[in-house]
């Protein structure tokens, strides 16, 4: 067996302040990457500048980073990134500015390369070191070494070629308290997904699945305050302590179909990726159970459920309907069945009809 995680994770309240030295470990200069509002809102962006400042540290900040980050933005900010001659990357946020600083990190340290080298199996020079400072708990990018870009050329969502684990992580799940209760329970499912597709998955060995086992109890004892719309403190230090261990099962693993599946909703309608996941996810353990029905009754087991349509109805009520036409889950099983990289970590055979019914929802 074999399991390999080299990030440095802090998880604590006052994080950002109470390692601020270690900040000032990785250079003089720090490049912050987020988005426009929630990293201001939260605190967490306050947080990181006045850390830097009192370490005598320099920094520029990029605060454009999109839902979705683009590999034009990507681009941009390293541009900008390598112009500012930054020493590190600081990403806050979620996914997408956590993503985006990886990727962003890999490319200032490559000039005159265009962005399809991203996507491309070459040598490129390391990235700049990175830092990332979640402030939701879904993605566990502030672990994980991927950074799933929108590509624009192919019309999707896609992981980037190249690994970069973050250099340093710090949690604070204080940071999850300004966002909306829609936006904490769709990323609260992108943590769920995470540590299913992660247990339920090819690669699967037992290193990745204890921490499957303990973040799947761990958002197991939240799920009713979840369905509640009941977000206390303690639950709010759940789902991030949940969500940092589906980081570390899917940074050995990966991730399987839900999340392969997903990525067509999200790029041609908008939906929101942990909602995107969800339609897909319960059928995706149903699926499983036709091969590997122990597998996936420990799952439920764990999360709390006695049986498939516990797990299909709790999603129902907390995602609501998502509508998809016929016509474009036949193009994404087309799409899924003609990637090799996308079922390889599935461990059985696969029909294009199996495929359609993991799609929880028709049209309306
Ligand atoms: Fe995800």
């Amino acid at each position: 067996m074999k399991f390999y995680l080299p990030t440095l994770v802090y998880s604590e309240k006052h994080c950002v302040e109470n390692h601020k030295k270690e900040l000032a470990d990785l250079g003089e200069k720090a490049f912050i990457v987020t988005g426009k509002h929630s990293s201001k809102v939260n605190g967490s962006l306050d947080d990181v500048i006045s850390a830097l400042s009192s370490q005598g540290m320099k920094y520029a900040i990029f605060n454009e980073i999109e839902e979705n980050p683009s590999t034009e933005t990507v681009m941009k900010a390293a541009n900008l990134g390598r112009a500012a001659e930054v020493d590190f990357v600081i990403g806050i946020g979620g996914g997408s500015p956590m993503d985006a600083a990886k990727a962003i990190a890999l490319m200032i340290n490559n000039p005159g390369r265009d962005a399809d080298v991203m996507y491309e199996k070459c040598e490129l020079h390391d990235a700049l070191p990175v830092v990332e400072i979640p402030t939701t708990a879904g993605t566990g990018s502030e672990i994980t070494p991927y950074s799933i870009l929108t590509y624009h050329k192919i019309k999707t969502k896609k992981s980037i070629a190249h690994l970069v684990f973050p250099k340093l992580t710090l949690v604070d799940a204080t940071y999850l308290k300004t966002a909306s209760a829609e936006n904490t329970i769709y990323t609260a499912v992108d943590t769920l997904a995470h540590l299913v597709e992660s247990y339920l998955n090819t690669n699967s060995n037992s290193f990745n699945r204890t921490f499957s086992m303990r973040g799947l109890e761990i958002w197991g004892s939240v799920k009713d305050d979840i369905r509640r719309k009941k977000f206390s403190e303690d639950v709010y230090e759940k789902l991030m302590e949940a969500c940092n261990y589906g980081g570390m099962a899917i940074t050995h693993t990966g991730t399987s179909l839900p999340h392969g599946l997903s990525y067509m909703l999200t790029y041609n309608l908008g939906v929101p990726h942990g909602r995107a996941v969800g339609v897909f996810l319960a059928r995706y353990v149903r699926l499983f159970a036709t091969h590997g029905p122990e597998d996936a009754r420990k799952v439920l087991n764990l999360i709390g459920f006695d049986n498939l349509d516990e797990l299909e109805e709790y999603l129902d009520f907390i995602l609501g309907h998502v509508s998809v036409s016929d016509d474009m889950k036949k193009a994404n099983v087309d799409a899924i069945l003609s990637n090799a990289a996308k079922l390889k970590n599935y461990p059985f055979e696969l029909t294009e009809d199996e495929l359609l019914k993991v799609h929880r929802y028709g049209e309306e």
